[in-house]
């Protein structure tokens, strides 16, 4: 992000504060609907998994520029149809649905849910009301990630047990509401191989091979997971290796291919602006606290993962030191990067972009600590647009009543 662009941002809002880039979400966007749409001979549709930044002007920005959005809780469903997204543009996976939620979806008709369970298609077979689904499948493959954000394995609670399939087949023939379009999958994030993508496309090529007697797939839902390179030494996700894989595997297949990106589109285009408060210097360590937390960007405390950090500003001269960037909150797991280098004349003050914050940054974030939510800005047009306010404590805790319930 340009400097200038953030001096101004810092004249006239608080940090934290979440920035991104209009640009590049569409870059990334446009890159999916006219380079990879290219190499795959099947219709593909881009549903870009809301999860990972649920801001209303970023659905906004990414529905205008040809993608729809998968959702997994009433929550998602209720801000993307806010948010002006055509139902029949919206995905709605989940293993925990609730009959409320399939309310909801079926009587906004959205274009597709993903079922996840028997006991979940059961409850929704029972609801009477016409439903356009896909079956989640449980592949049984191992993404080659962080355990923490594998999907795809027998031990996993996602999708639908192969050996289960044939009982859901049979709710689906015998209810006349249920409009069965195909299978989805969804294995895993952050997943830097496409050998297991291709392992399953083979899973999902041999299920089409024995569908019962009646049964037609007209949509496979790929899900997402896309490597996104958080540091300079990675390399991005090889997206030619991809489409290669779905061609091969799925040649025979002639009907359309959903793909639900999430931090593909928004991790690169976003950082977290904080500014350092101290600079403290033990035997051990220098700490350089920030007045961001864990609790505004959860992702190094919770999966361990460091971002690349650096000063917003520039610095003089080359020397460096080594330090680790922690937050203001009570625990020794907020931190944002341990032993790391950073010019050596930063001092209280001065701003640091903690980068790759556009994916899951502000969509995972809690007012632990009693902390704000904090404020969202978008550079579109090379202007920043205030996109969330900070959402104070005092507001949060005029919802704190004592009422008598009975
Ligand atoms: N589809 C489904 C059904 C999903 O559950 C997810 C992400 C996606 C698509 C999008 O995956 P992506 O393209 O963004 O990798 N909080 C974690 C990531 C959790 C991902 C959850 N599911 C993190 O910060 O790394």
């Amino acid at each position: 992000m340009e400097s200038f662009q953030l001096t101004q941002v810092i004249k006239h809002i608080e940090t934290p504060v979440y920035i991104y880039r209009a640009d590049t979400i569409v870059e990334n966007l446009t890159f999916l609907t006219t380079t990879l749409s290219s190499w795959i001979k099947q219709k593909l549709l881009i549903r870009f998994a809301a999860k990972a930044n649920t801001n209303r002007s970023i659905l906004q920005l990414i529905a205008k520029h040809g993608a729809g959005v998968e959702v997994v809780s009433g929550g998602e469903l209720w801000r993307a149809l806010q948010a002006g997204i055509p139902a029949q543009d919206i995905v709605f996976s989940g293993v925990g649905k609730t009959e409320k939620d399939l309310d909801f979806a079926t009587t906004e008709q959205i274009d597709q849910i993903s079922v996840e369970s028997i006991e979940e298609l059961t409850l929704l077979a029972s609801l009477s009301k016409n439903a356009n689904l896909c079956l989640r499948i449980c592949p049984n493959v191992m993404a080659l990630t962080h355990d923490k954000i594998t999907t795809g394995r027998s031990s996993d609670k996602f999708g639908i047990a192969l050996e289960q399939l044939p009982e859901a087949f049979s709710i689906i023939k015998d209810n006349p509401h249920l409009n069965f379009l195909g299978f989805a999958v969804h294995i895993g994030s952050q997943i830097q191989s496409v050998q297991p993508y291709q392992q399953t496309f083979k899973i999902l090529a041999d299920l089409l091979k024995k569908l019962p007697d009646g049964l037609t797939v007209k949509r496979l839902d790929l899900g997402g997971g896309f490597f996104v390179p958080y540091h300079p030494h990675e390399k991005p996700f090889d997206w030619q290796a991809y489409a290669q894989a779905i061609q091969e595997e799925l040649a025979d297949f002639h009907g359309e291919l959903v793909i639900e990106p999430g931090r593909f589109l928004v991790a690169q285009a976003g950082i977290l602006l904080t500014k350092i408060l101290y600079i403290k210097k033990t035997t051990e360590k220098t700490f350089i606290i920030v007045d961001a937390g864990m609790n505004d960007m959860m992702r190094t405390s919770l999966y361990g993962v460091q971002h690349q950090i650096v000063a917003a500003h520039p610095t003089q001269g080359h020397k460096t030191q080594r330090v680790d960037v922690v937050g203001p909150v009570c625990e020794s797991s907020d931190y944002f990067a341990k032993d790391i280098e950073l010019p050596f004349d930063l001092k209280q003050g001065d701003y640091l972009a903690i980068t790759c914050a556009g994916a899951y940054g502000s969509s995972l974030s809690s007012t632990y600590n009693s902390r704000p939510l904090i404020a969202e800005v978008l550079i579109d047009n090379k202007k920043p647009y205030l996109i969330r306010e900070s959402i104070p404590v005092d507001h949060l805790s005029t919802f704190e009543i004592y009422k008598a319930l009975i």
